[in-house]
């Protein structure tokens, strides 16, 4: 059938490069990828991007935890993200990072023609403060007393026990979680984009993209409550791109997050003659743009998003697709019960064509969440995709290859049994075009009930053992090959190396959609071979067991444990002299040293005042690290850092090198 061939560029949500990919990123990266080749399969110019979603505040502070820089970071993440993307079959065209010379042109682009045309204004606003860490906090950084119903050690914007949702200023007894240091309120100039304005225009833009009702039903929760300007500015340090014409203001995460998707694409067409970016992203082309997104970032990509694309000059997002969140035997995901399952914990162990396809029976097109019920998983996959779809060529295959020499009958004896397969197709299309995965794997099974019934009533079995009805065998084998050959092209998208397998098997070198309206004659297949394997439910018990214990190790991402000794090799390590030691009004554990050095005198506070009487220190000799960068506590600026040794409290002990050493030595 002839069908006009589409021009489909499509993206999932771009993944924090921070951590591992689980099973719950899952749904949303096979969700788009089956989408992805099925248009493909069906003839379309569909292109898939994505990318590390790089910057941002706790990216940078993990970064630094860890000891490395957040490129460094970020990318050691995307090097993971893509080859666990790969080991799922998830078949990008291209997958870049939001740290990237593409981004930032095009978000600093969006951001001056939206300056340019008026919709971005500054306005000075307070914020929560970490004056012992030098930076402002983002509100999942402050936690305290809920100011509702009281529950200690709640996040800055909500309640997780009451659901009350806030702004850090109103927690009782607030607490920066990077220092444990009473936040200050401070102003700062931020970045406003003029949301508010937008809502005709995002009405406009919501009656074209077919929008799943949940969706729209959000959407008119959102205008109701108004729409409020957005914040997109944030200070340094800040791990981002810096806003033009600004020393220290940064592109918040949020705002050139999704400027990843054209980013990415534009990376793309830069290798692909065949791709131009301004037919994508210019409006009045005839392409399609899709975001498949989870939905919890719907805000994002259903306001502000458009929003921005609009007021910027590009082009608008065709649709956005949400989905649900993933629960793991009916409950969140959990560490101690080991149902927190990485990507490659469950590639370890199992194939990914069974979690493919086992979320294919599940998904729909609406964001209800979606159960990953380990039982059930193996029931399913077993009885579905071995015992059902496999089970039918295993029936032929055999007596085709021994018995024909692999020689396929050259007409069909059931054609109208056929034709039930062949005329599924554009139904089964239907259900895959609107991410009525689950209907779709229905319709399949059903038809792989049928051929299996069919092979049940003619026995092949017995009647071979009779010279006369050889033919039939070969007819009805091939009639059985057939129904299993469709039936495996429409599950192409879902379990693209197993149909691979069952191409090569059949002897075909490539499939598309409609092949499966036409069938095989005639021709000569290959030996068979089981295409998959049961899963046992202990390689399923083995990958909740790695689970549970893949959480004990701690998390790194340096190579080893060892700093180089170039490392070492910075710091500089000095004796110095107490020539004086204060207690710090307002601090407990805080002493005010001015240490000697030699040819300089230095201010430092240490956390040693339950162990020392201030007294007690004065002339001392202690080690310093003499080059560090001085850094901006509640009391005053630290010049240095005193070495110690001990559990901390009562039991510290100064390193005390008394013998000889005057101040300002160098320690080796
Ligand atoms: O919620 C998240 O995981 C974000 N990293 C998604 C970003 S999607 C896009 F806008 F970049
Ligand atoms: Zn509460």
């Amino acid at each position: 059938m002839a069908r006009k061939p589409r021009k489909i560029l499509v993206t999932s949500a771009l993944p924090y490069a921070s951590g591992s990919l689980h099973m719950g990123h899952l749904v949303e990266y096979l969700q788009t990828d089956l989408w992805v080749r099925f248009q493909k399969l069906r003839g379309h110019k569909c292109t898939y991007v994505c990318a590390s979603d790089s910057h941002g505040t706790p990216i940078m502070l993990k970064a630094r935890e860890l000891g490395v820089s957040p490129e460094e970071l970020t990318e050691k993440v995307s090097q993971e993200f893509v080859r666990d993307f790969a080991g799922f079959g998830v078949d990008f065209d291209n997958f870049h990072t939001t740290h990237s010379p593409e981004n930032e042109a095009l978000t600093v682009e969006m951001y001056e023609a939206l300056r340019d045309t008026g919709d971005i204004y500054t306005r000075t606003i307070e914020q929560s403060y970490d004056e012992k860490e030098g930076m402002f906090l983002p509100d999942r950084f402050v936690r305290g007393t809920c100011p509702r119903c009281k529950s200690e050690d709640q996040y800055g914007d909500a309640c997780e026990v009451c659901g009350a949702t806030y702004t850090p200023a109103d927690l009782i007894d607030p607490i920066s979680v990077l220092s444990g240091t009473a936040p200050i309120k401070r102003e700062s100039e931020h970045y406003f984009f003029k949301l508010s304005e937008y809502e005709k225009r995002l009405r406009d833009w919501m009656k074209h993209a077919t929008l799943d009702k949940n969706v729209l039903a959000k959407l008119e929760e959102w205008f109701e409550a108004g729409l409020r300007d957005w914040d997109i500015s944030r200070d340094a340090p800040y791990f981002g791109f810096r806003i033009p014409d600004t020393e220290d203001k940064y592109f918040y995460v949020w705002l050139d997050a999704p400027v990843g998707y054209p980013a990415s694409f534009k990376h793309l067409c830069a290798r692909r003659d065949d791709l131009d970016f301004d037919e994508y992203w210019r409006p009045g082309h005839d392409t399609e743009v899709y975001h498949f997104i989870g939905k919890d970032i719907m805000y994002f990509h259903t306001l502000f998003w458009p929003a921005v694309l609009q007021g910027a000059g590009f082009r608008t997002p065709t649709s956005v697709f949400a989905h649900g969140f993933l629960t793991v035997n009916g409950q969140k995901m959990s560490k101690s019960r080991g149902t927190f399952i990485k990507a490659r914990t469950y590639l370890d162990n199992l194939s990914p064509a069974y979690l493919r396809y086992y979320y294919a029976a599940k998904l729909g097109p609406t964001i209800e969440d979606i159960d990953l019920n380990l039982d059930d998983f193996t029931a399913r996959v077993n009885s579905d995709l071995v015992g059902k779809l496999i089970n039918i060529a295993s029936r032929c295959a055999g007596f085709i290859g021994k018995r024909f020499k692999g020689q396929l009958a050259n007409a069909l004896p059931e054609p109208e049994l056929f034709a039930e397969f062949a005329d599924a197709s554009e139904k089964i299309a239907e259900h895959f075009e609107r991410r009525e995965y689950s209907k779709a794997m229905r319709m399949i099974m059903s038809l792989a009930d049928t051929a299996n019934r069919y092979i049940d009533e003619k026995k092949p079995w017995v009647m071979i053992k009779h010279d006369e009805r050889l033919d039939e065998v070969q007819a009805v084998c091939t009639q059985g090959l057939n129904m299993f050959r469709s039936l495996m092209i429409y599950l192409t998208p879902v379990i693209p190396t197993v149909a691979d397998d069952a191409r090569a098997f059949l002897g075909e070198a490539e499939w598309n959609w409609d092949a499966a309206t036409e069938p095989l004659l005639g021709t000569t297949i290959s030996k068979f071979k089981p295409l998959l394997t049961r899963v046992e439910p202990q390689q399923v018990n083995d990958i909740v067991e790695q689970s549970k214990e893949s959480t004990k190790e701690p998390e790194t991402v340096a190579d080893d444990d060892y700093i180089s000794i170039d490392d070492f090799t910075k710091v500089d390590l000095r004796i110095a002299r107490i020539d004086k030691a204060e207690s710090v009004e307002g601090a407990d554990k805080l002493l005010a040293l001015t240490l000697n050095l030699g040819d300089s005198t230095r201010s430092v506070f240490a956390g040693i005042k339950e162990a020392y009487e201030p007294e007690s220190l004065v002339g001392r000799h202690v080690i310093v690290v003499a080059n560090l960068a001085p850094r901006k506590m509640r009391f005053g600026v630290s010049e240095g850092m005193v070495l110690a040794a001990g559990p901390g409290g009562k039991d510290i002990f100064l390193l005390a090198p008394d013998d000889g050493a005057e101040p300002g030595m160098r320690v080796k």
